[in-house]
């Protein structure tokens, strides 16, 4: 074996975690939370979870990945011991979980970039978009086949390595997502009734504010950041020791947050103008932006580019999630990388069946009320990775804490002015904030 692959640049390593955090979460997931909890009141506690415990969290996967020089396992093992390691062992089962049903999602993203070209979607009518998202989801052959698409395009990916693959990926496509969701949230806010929409997004009203609120807005928080199972972590272990740590954290905060805010704009002002449910859950976005299109010159283009684009993104982002467990694999199991890719994907393809054929054929299958999509998904964000990412907080805040210092601020390369306040989040504010959100959901 030669020496461990290395991103080249660190605007490489930046394009790879902000194409690890800006994904589906953003585009598909936050409109349609935010929907489905209140709106505005979700924004404020998604934005307040994000700034401290979220950033605080990321600086601390660097920090372990960076100092280990391993995956999630081997770098808990390398820098401490003892029971640590079972924490990077839970975040690569979170990966298995969290990419079953992504890659459904990220399914139907292919799905909708070819109904785009062909125009099906050329529609604004909310029944005739709902009805027509409803057909597509229930017929097992479609959706299958695309989950079974995803996962070979990611597989394919992560067989590439880290620089052949993940970085050239990640550079290339990102910037024109960006223009292509600025230029549609410009087109949803100037809709007639989009009014109600802003309103609903961006003025809080707390009396509808639950326990729930609050637990989705912490899963989100750290599902759109890429925290708690060890995919930032994994990332910056391909990492020299010159990166400024703290700064890159904070960019890739900042730009993730911005895109899941941009694409509120996107769809909420949408979904009023057009009179759809704002709590319509998980196709939320797939029957809404249909309708955007249809109001927009070359409409149809815009549609084609839009889901092109997202399920680059998605890809981006489930290459983030398979990365980690194809690390483990390599490092600890001795795998070569093709195998290690070949053996997780056609476990977790297999995973991802069942999430498939939830919202069509199996949608009376539920779990706690959940069909299986939706409760993988709240299985992973809601539990899963919030406590994932509170041990890694305690283990940077208590258990390595000094040479954690050292580490997130380059040897004194680059001394980090909140350097205490990171470790005191680390080590109270995120632990009980998440262990009272855990706990009173009991
Ligand atoms: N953050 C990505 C998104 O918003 C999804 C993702 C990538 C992820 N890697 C992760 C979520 C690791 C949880 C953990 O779409």
């Amino acid at each position: 074996m030669g020496p461990r692959d290395h991103f080249a640049t660190r605007l490489g390593f930046i394009l790879a975690a902000a194409g690890s955090a800006v994904g589906l979460g953003n585009i598909w997931k936050f409109p349609f939370m935010a929907g489905q909890n209140g709106g505005g009141a979700f924004l404020i506690i998604y934005l307040a979870f994000v700034l401290t415990i979220g950033f605080s969290v990321m600086l601390a996967e660097f920090t372990i990945g960076r100092a280990g020089q391993r995956n999630p396992v081997g770098a808990f093992r390398a820098l401490k011991g003892g029971a640590w390691p079972a924490v990077g062992g839970l975040g690569v089962v979170a990966g298995f979980v969290i990419l079953s049903f992504y890659s459904v999602v990220g399914g139907w993203t292919l799905a909708y970039a070819i109904k785009a070209a062909t125009g099906a979607l050329a529609s604004n009518d909310p029944e005739t978009l709902g009805a027509a998202f409803g057909a597509f989801i229930s017929e097992p052959e479609g959706v299958i086949g695309f989950h079974t698409l995803f996962m070979v395009l990611t597989g394919g990916i992560i067989a590439g390595g880290v620089r052949g693959g993940i970085e050239r990926a990640s550079r290339i496509l990102m910037p024109v997502l960006v223009v292509l969701v600025i230029v549609l949230a410009g087109r949803a806010v100037t809709l007639e009734g989009a009014a109600k929409g802003i309103d609903f997004f961006l003025t809080p009203d707390f009396s509808k504010v639950t326990w729930g609120t609050v637990n989705a807005a912490l899963g989100q928080a750290f599902f759109s950041l890429s925290l708690g199972m060890g995919a930032m972590l994994t990332y910056a272990s391909y990492l020299d020791k010159q990166v400024n740590l703290p700064k890159t954290a904070a960019q890739v905060t900042i730009l993730d947050t911005t895109f899941a805010v941009i694409a509120g704009f996107m769809v909420l002002p949408a979904v009023f103008a057009f009179g759809f449910d704002p709590a319509a859950g998980p196709g939320l976005t797939f029957i809404t932006l249909p309708a955007v299109f249809a109001q927009m010159p070359a409409g149809q283009v815009f549609a084609f580019l839009f889901f092109a684009l997202l399920a680059i993104a998605a890809l981006t982002s489930a290459v983030s999630i398979m990365e980690p467990v194809v690390a483990y694999l390599i490092d600890e199991r001795r795998m070569p990388r093709r195998w290690a890719a070949l053996l997780s994907g056609v476990m977790i393809w297999a995973l991802g069946v069942p999430s498939a054929l939830s919202l069509g054929p199996w949608k009376d299958m539920t779990i706690g009320g959940k069909g299986f999509l939706d409760a993988m998904d709240y299985l992973a964000s809601n539990i899963m990775l919030p406590t994932g990412g509170v041990l890694i907080a305690l283990f940077v805040g208590w258990s390595i804490s000094a040479r954690a210092q050292e580490e997130a601020q380059s040897d004194g390369s680059h001394p980090f002015p909140l350097i205490r306040v990171w470790i005191f989040i680390c080590r109270f504010v995120a632990p009980a904030a998440v262990a009272w959100v855990l706990i009173s959901g009991l």
